[in-house]
Order: C-alpha cells, then sequence, then structure tokens
C-alpha cells in the first residue's frame, strides 16, 4: 500500500507485511540506513566547502585510491548499523574483510548481514556531479547467535531479501526494494525526511539510452562491439543516445527512469570487469528485476552467480529488457 506524501517512515512500518520474514529488525535495519544517508547527504552537499574532496592517502584492496568521502561515507554507514545493534556483520567494498559484530554477545539474536559499496562514483566527487551509495541485504546463514562467517556473505543474489540504493544528486533520492516492487523517495533536506516520490518504479520494456565507457571500446569481447555499432546504426528508433555519468547508481537510475541499458563488460584490460558482484551487481540486479528490468554478464543472471570472494567482479549489463534480450543475442554470436 503507497500513497503520494507519505514520508519513508510511514512507508516502512505499513509495509512490513510484505516482507519475506516479517520482523521488525528489517524495518529497524532499513531505518537505520535511511539515517546514515541523511547524514551522508548533508556531507557530500557541502563537499565543496569542507575539507572533504581528494584523496584521502590510502589504496583499498580493490586497488583504488580511497577518497575522502569514500572513508567517510564508510565509517558513517558502519557506525550507524554497529551503534544501533541491528546486524551481525557488515562487508563493505572499502573494507579488506567483513566485520563481525556482537561476536562476544550470546545473546545476539540479530539475523541479518550488509554488504555495501558506501560511495559509488568516487571519481564524480571532485567535480560535483552525482555520487550514490549501494545496500544489500541477506538473512545469515550459519546459526544465530554464534559469530557469522564468509558464508553469511557468499549468497547468491537470489537470496537478497532487500537492496536499495541512495542517489546524491539534483535531490537526494533513497530508492528501495524488499521484493515486493521498487519505490524510491525524495529527501526533503529542510526538515531531513524521505517522502515517497516515485512509487513502483520500472523499466520501460524497451528504451533509446545506452551507457558504456566507450573509451575502451577497443578492449571489449567481439560481441559487445557489434552491439555498440548496432546502437549506432540509423534504423527503426536508432541510433540510440549515449550517456554515461560514470557513477553506476545514477546511469542505473536514469535508465530505470527513462529507458535503457548499462553496459560494464570484461576487457581484454580487467577480465572480469570492473564492478563487484556483491556490493553493486546484486543489489542493483535485485532492484532491476523487480522494477521489470533485467540484469546479467552477458550469458548468466546475475542473482544465480555463486560468489567465491567477497571483492569478486563481474562482467555487469542491466536495463530494460528488449534491449538486455538483443545485447544478450550479439554476446551469443560475437563471444
Ligand atoms: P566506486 O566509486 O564505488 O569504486 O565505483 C565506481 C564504478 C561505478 O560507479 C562506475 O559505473 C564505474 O566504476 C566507472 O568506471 P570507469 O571509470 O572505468 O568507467
Ligand atoms: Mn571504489
Ligand atoms: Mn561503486
Ligand atoms: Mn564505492
Amino acid at each position: 500500500m503507497s500513497r503520494k506524501n507519505q514520508t519513508l517512515g510511514e512507508f516502512i512500518i505499513e509495509n512490513q507485511s510484505s516482507f519475506k520474514y516479517t520482523s521488525g529488525e528489517l524495518s529497524r535495519l532499513i531505518n537505520s540506513i535511511r539515517l546514515a544517508a541523511k547524514v551522508v547527504s548533508h556531507e557530500v552537499n557541502k563537499a565543496g566547502l569542507v575539507d572533504i574532496i581528494g584523496a584521502a592517502g590510502d589504496v583499498n584492496i580493490q586497488g583504488e585510491d580511497q577518497q575522502k568521502l569514500d572513508v567517510y561515507a564508510n565509517d558513517k554507514f558502519i557506525q550507524t548499523l554497529k551503534n544501533r545493534n541491528i546486524v551481525c556483520g557488515i562487508a563493505s567494498e572499502e573494507e579488506d574483510d567483513f566485520i563481525t559484530i556482537n561476536s562476544q554477545d550470546e545473546n545476539n539474536q540479530n539475523k541479518y548481514v550488509v554488504l555495501i559499496d558506501p560511495l559509488d562514483g568516487s571519481s564524480n566527487i571532485d567535480v560535483n556531479v552525482s555520487v550514490g551509495t549501494i545496500f544489500s541485504i541477506y538473512r545469515r546463514v550459519t546459526p544465530i547467535g554464534t559469530p557469522v562467517t564468509i558464508d553469511d556473505f557468499l549468497q547468491e543474489g537470489n537470496q537478497q531479501v532487500a537492496a536499495g540504493y541512495v542517489v546524491y544528486g539534483t535531490s537526494t533520492m533513497l530508492v528501495y526494494t524488499t521484493g515486493a516492487g521498487v519505490n524510491g523517495f525524495t529527501l526533503n533536506p529542510a526538515i531531513g525526511t524521505f517522502y515517497l516520490s516515485h512509487p513502483t518504479m520500472e523499466f520501460p520494456e524497451n528504451g533509446n539510452i545506452y551507457s558504456v565507457n566507450e573509451g575502451n571500446y577497443i578492449h571489449f569481447p567481439q560481441g559487445v562491439k557489434d552491439y555498440i555499432k548496432y546502437c549506432q546504426m540509423e534504423e527503426d528508433n536508432r541510433p540510440y543516445t549515449a550517456r554515461y555519468i560514470g557513477s553506476l547508481v545514477s546511469d542505473f537510475h536514469r535508465n530505470m527512469i527513462k529507458g535503457g541499458i548499462y553496459m560494464y563488460p570484461k576487457s581484454s584490460k580487467a577480465t572480469n570487469g570492473k564492478l563487484r558482484l556483491l556490493y553493486e551487481c546484486n543489489p542493483m540486479a535485485f532492484i532491476a528485476e523487480q522494477a521489470n528490468g533485467k540484469a546479467s554478464d552477458g550469458v548468466t543472471r546475475i542473482l544465480d552467480i555463486k560468489p567465491t570472494e567477497l571483492h569478486e567482479r563481474v562482467p555487469f549489463f542491466c536495463g530494460s529488457k528488449t534491449m538486455m534480450n538483443t545485447l544478450e543475442d550479439f554476446i551469443q554470436k560475437g563471444k
């Protein structure tokens, strides 16, 4: 049940019964993410004024230079979830290993783990272009009351109970799913409240936007090269429009609203592409499918890939169904 001008807080309570597992715990968890998102949004908005732009000086496990906002957002989300004693474990793009929460406390009954890309689109921070946060929530598979293990994090994406993203754009939006469709909420910064602004979001069946870092074209597999040429051909409703922000969250958000396809293929330089299965591809794939879209590595459904390590990367294609089907045909033929 949803109605315009409903606050996110109201929406979470009123839709609790649609959760696969009904307990207040998942609601409290999403409420904590909502709170951390507001704090990070506030900081992102004044990035040019306070000493928060630029490199932090460290390199993360991904081999990327950490930006100050990467570190800030990572700390804020982890702190918020830890302080509220609401999850039993967290894994983050910015942490080498997963974090165990309250392993000493035998009464710890928390059932959920969170996987997070705290700041998506780091390269856009210094130039005042939209960035985001991506989160993914699973029920633990190991016994309640024991410390979490790697098995709790290496679950197939089809086991997610909730996933979402925050886009810090011209306005800040929180978009999420608990497996019963996708809803988007816009932050009114004056009063710090998210309101339901985009109920039941869906990818149009077809679209005319393609999003890919075409600078890497020469390194792409033949099938992807052929599809890009197809996008540029003058026929039917083509050529398509090329739009690439360089923040997965923002590119996805636009394509979901307008209709389009996002591509981060493998290349001769990056044999598994760049995007992380657990922090980026799985949550976005869950949202895409819940919004009538499709997500695959070109052949296999993203949500059916069995992860083997925390920071694993996979080729990622996602968007409107008709465009995805055509792309997959090209990949099958071109290899
Ligand atoms: P992050 O900032 O979390 O490391 O993610 C960056 C990702 C993703 O947001 C974006 O779509 C992609 O990297 C851009 O990569 P290229 O600069 O190689 O196109
Ligand atoms: Mn990064
Ligand atoms: Mn990212
Ligand atoms: Mn990131």
